[in-house]
């Protein structure tokens, strides 16, 4: 990976990015690596050249989706695997849409992978690695106070947005968008006396194979992170087809 910020202190490591300081306030580096983690960190591994592939698939969907209206923390890309983006506030929830069943919905449904759903189905994961992101409704997330009812209303209407835009984008260059997960937090900026103030509810992370599932629309082939979660083989092949069909 190369580094633009040798030997400069990290603000955060996860499975898939490190974030960095910005050079502003209010804004960080996220720098996207090829490692890969599943089975919630069991299984462990490496895909070739994914952090650059993520970054450039991030930064060509977050670019669609702030042309569309959407609010994101994208600001730019600065090198081949690092975005600049507005420093967030997360909020603890993790939102899944769903147009297919798909993964942890077939199991959880009994319905066979790959049966459409009649209408996106939107799903709440509080965000706790010791409990293994719980799937919460809305009324664990407003009795916990997770987030406030304008939140949890601001936040499913963006990601129906969000799922809107990205299956019609997808579905026009012969991919189907099966599913996909999203983080939203508030932009932070700092007040005259060096105070934070919490800005808009923004689209935050990335959106890339790792966080969403794509399949081939002709052949159901599966271009995504699942492809390294049950040992398929192809892994790389696929984000780069997945950028391919994406870069026109
Ligand atoms: P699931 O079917 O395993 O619940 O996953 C639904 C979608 O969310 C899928 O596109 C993969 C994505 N996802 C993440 O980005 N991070 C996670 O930790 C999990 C479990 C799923």
């Amino acid at each position: 990976m190369d580094n633009l910020f040798p030997g400069k202190r990290k603000l955060y490591e996860g499975k898939a990015k490190v974030v960095f300081p910005g050079d502003n306030p209010g804004e960080v580096y996220m720098v996207f690596k090829d490692t890969a983690t599943a089975l919630n960190g069991l299984k462990k591994g490496t895909i070739e050249d994914k952090g650059r592939l993520n970054a450039e698939i991030s930064d060509i969907l977050f670019r669609l989706l702030e042309k569309r209206g959407v609010r994101t923390h994208y600001l730019s890309k600065v090198n081949e695997t690092t975005l600049r983006v507005k420093e967030l506030r997360i909020l603890p929830v993790e939102v899944v849409v769903r147009n297919v069943v798909a993964g942890s919905l077939a199991k959880r449904s009994g319905r066979e992978e790959g049966t459409p759903l009649p209408r996106p189905i939107l799903e709440l994961y509080f965000k706790c690695d010791e409990l293994g992101d719980p799937v919460w409704n809305d009324e664990h997330v407003l009795a916990f106070g997770a987030m406030s009812e304008e939140e949890l209303t601001e936040v499913k209407e963006m990601a129906h947005k969000v799922n809107g835009i990205l299956r019609e984008f997808f579905g026009e260059r012969g991919l189907e968008l099966i599913d996909l997960k999203l983080e939203f937090g508030r932009a932070m900026t700092y007040g005259s006396a060096g105070e934070e103030v919490l800005g808009p509810i923004v689209l935050g992370d990335e959106i890339s194979p790792d966080t969403c599932r794509f399949w081939d629309k002709d052949t159901q082939e599966k271009l995504d992170k699942d492809r390294f979660r049950r040992d398929l083989g192809a892994v790389r092949e696929a984000y780069v087809e997945v950028l391919r069909r994406i870069s026109n």
